[in-house]
């Protein structure tokens, strides 16, 4: 028996973009965040070490904050247009800023009722500098005999670097979490949610096939 040819293919992927601004234009952009973050930061509420502090999700109506909301409109509509779901428009429904002291940490959750979630650094120390998404499969995680190393095949959580100026979208049911900061500086963040402009009205007529099947080639 001779094998002409053997094959492995992933499938079902997770999306997670990845949006870098220039670095001059990162930092013209967070300086300005920055400035807003702290006048809306004053007087300075107590962060308790292990918690974190965060505005109400309502900056994306202040006007200082316009500029930011077209950088998260034009991370979407990348991110739909990878979909093939460019025909659709979406509104940011919440967005507050996060500041994580030394020891903060942001437990595991998802954004439920949102299409995408994402996150924006403003100002993130060496040691604070990840972001940790979790295996949505959860029978992948029933049986994990110990690889030689880990990897995406094998491994059950992912982490991204959270670096100045990138900015990071994911599907809202993604369960994510924010490791300890362990540095000594704050970590600062924009977190954000993106729902369908009259998503009932315009794309959720039932699927009455409940199975799409995607043909792979070959
Ligand atoms: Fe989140």
């Amino acid at each position: 028996m001779t094998i002409e040819r053997t094959e492995m293919r992933q499938v079902f992927p997770t999306p997670i973009w990845i949006v870098d601004l220039k670095p001059d234009a990162a930092r013209a952009l967070n300086g300005k965040l920055m400035a807003e973050i702290t006048a809306l930061a004053t007087p300075r509420p107590d962060i308790p070490r292990g918690t974190n502090w965060q505005t109400d999700p309502v900056i994306h109506k202040l006007p200082q904050f316009a500029e930011f909301v077209g950088l998260i409109e034009t991370a979407a509509r990348g991110a739909l247009r990878s979909m093939h779901l460019a025909k659709y428009t979406m509104f940011v429904t919440g967005c507050w800023a996060n500041i994580n002291p030394p020891g903060g940490v942001n437990s595991s959750h998802s954004h439920p009722n949102n299409f995408l979630s994402g996150v924006y650094y403003v100002s993130i120390p060496q040691g604070a500098d990840r972001i940790e998404f979790l295996d949505p499969r959860a029978q992948a995680s029933v049986l994990m005999p110990q690889p030689e190393e880990f990897n995406l095949l094998n491994g059950n959580s992912v982490t991204i670097e959270a670096r100045d100026g990138r900015l990071v979208l994911f599907p809202g049911w993604l369960v994510h979490q924010v490791p300890v900061n362990a540095s000594n500086a704050e970590r600062v963040s924009i977190a954000f949610n993106l729902m369908f402009h009259q998503y009932g009205e315009t794309a959720s007529a039932p699927l009455w096939k409940g199975r799409i099947p995607i043909k792979l080639p070959g």
